[in-house]
């Protein structure tokens, strides 16, 4: 299952048995997603060159003029996985509403929905900070060989089959789930490959890192204002460092990596947060529970939340078991205020 240098194709072929609806669907599947991230990957390393609210100065084969990167993301997800005969829908932070995918019109016999943010981080975009994307892949509930309907995406993360994300930073990544662990992959852009060189991540059960946007600290919950302090407090291997780059890809990169804890709460200026739980919350606590950490709410497991509409925000604790549990605690003891 491991050994660095594999590649992705040696990898997912390698490990496809071991996927509960194999058949080479989740090849093709990983495979939609792995050259829909070259094509981004491509365009985000030209974004120094991009005015991102204008063009470049390029125009593509249409002589259309280039367009905002998270726009063009999310063109190349929607255009690679409709073009493979695996998908039967999508739905994506920039469309209302989901969109239903009769590939070569086979009357919807494809089996899976892919929920996806094309472009995580984006206002991080024209100041070269790293950024993301992240998906999420579900089996569908409803009938094979009818249109999907709202209820095959509104399913609890603990029904993911598989879930990801790509991080375009110092070095392109890509860093799945299918539910038999987490595997990293990082691309070696001169020949286009990815290879194996994170086996097995695993998310430290302590860390000493907390990330959150402590502008909005006078807004948030009593719970979260506790444990910021907890976390600052000169007392055994506190206080931690604080680290925010405000891509959620990138925060959860390097803490599943060092060990840390990340959190976008409730506030009063956002009755639920900011993070959606179809596209961002649940692919990451996917990966989180997967690699040994823990995401949650607050007060309960994010995979477990039966979800009401498509782009729903919810609170978002993640990253290294004891520490996301030691948040909670607080969160416990000051629900009242
Ligand atoms: P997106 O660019 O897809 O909208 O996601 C941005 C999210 C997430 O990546 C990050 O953790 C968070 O927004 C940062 O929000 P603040 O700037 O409010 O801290
Ligand atoms: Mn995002
Ligand atoms: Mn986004």
């Amino acid at each position: 299952m491991s050994g660095k240098n594999k590649t992705l194709g040696e990898f997912i072929i390698e490990n496809q048995a071991a996927f509960k609806y194999s058949s080479g669907e989740l090849s093709k599947l990983i495979n939609a997603i792995r050259l829909a991230a070259k094509v981004v990957n491509h365009e985000v390393n030209k974004a120094g060159l991009v005015d991102i609210l204008g063009t470049s100065g390029d125009t593509n084969v249409q002589g259309e003029d280039q367009q905002k990167l998270d726009v063009l993301a999310n063109e190349k997800f929607i255009q690679t996985l409709t073009n493979r005969e695996i998908v039967c829908g999508l739905a994506s932070e920039e469309e209302d509403s989901f969109i239903s995918v009769n590939s070569l019109d086979k009357n919807h016999q494809n089996k899976y929905v892919v929920l996806f943010d094309p472009l995580d981080g984006s206002s991080n975009i024209d100041v070269n900070v790293s950024v993301g994307t992240i998906f999420s892949v579900y089996r569908r509930v409803t009938p094979i060989g009818s249109p999907v309907e709202l209820r095959d995406f509104l399913q609890p993360g603990r029904r993911q089959v598989a879930a990801g994300y790509i991080i375009y930073g110092t070095s392109t990544m890509l860093v799945y789930t299918t539910g038999h662990g987490v595997n990293g992959f990082t691309l070696n852009p001169a020949i286009g490959t990815f290879y194996l060189s994170h086996p097995n991540m695993k998310y430290p059960e302590d860390g000493r890192i907390y990330s959150i946007n402590e502008g909005n600290y006078t807004h948030f919950p009593e719970g979260v204002k506790k444990y910021i302090k907890y976390c600052q407090e000169e007392e055994g291997d506190r206080p931690y460092t604080s680290r925010y780059i405000g891509s959620l890809v990138s925060d959860f990169h390097r803490n599943m990596i060092k060990g840390g804890i990340f959190i976008y709460p409730k506030s009063s200026k956002a009755a639920n947060g900011k993070l959606r739980l179809l596209y961002e919350c649940n692919p990451m606590a996917f990966l989180a529970e997967q690699a040994g950490g823990k995401a949650s709410d607050g007060f309960n497991s994010i995979m477990d939340i039966e979800p009401e509409a498509l782009h729903q925000r919810v609170p978002f604790f993640c990253g290294s078991k004891n520490m996301v549990s030691k948040a909670e605690e607080f969160m416990q003891a000051y629900s009242k205020n």
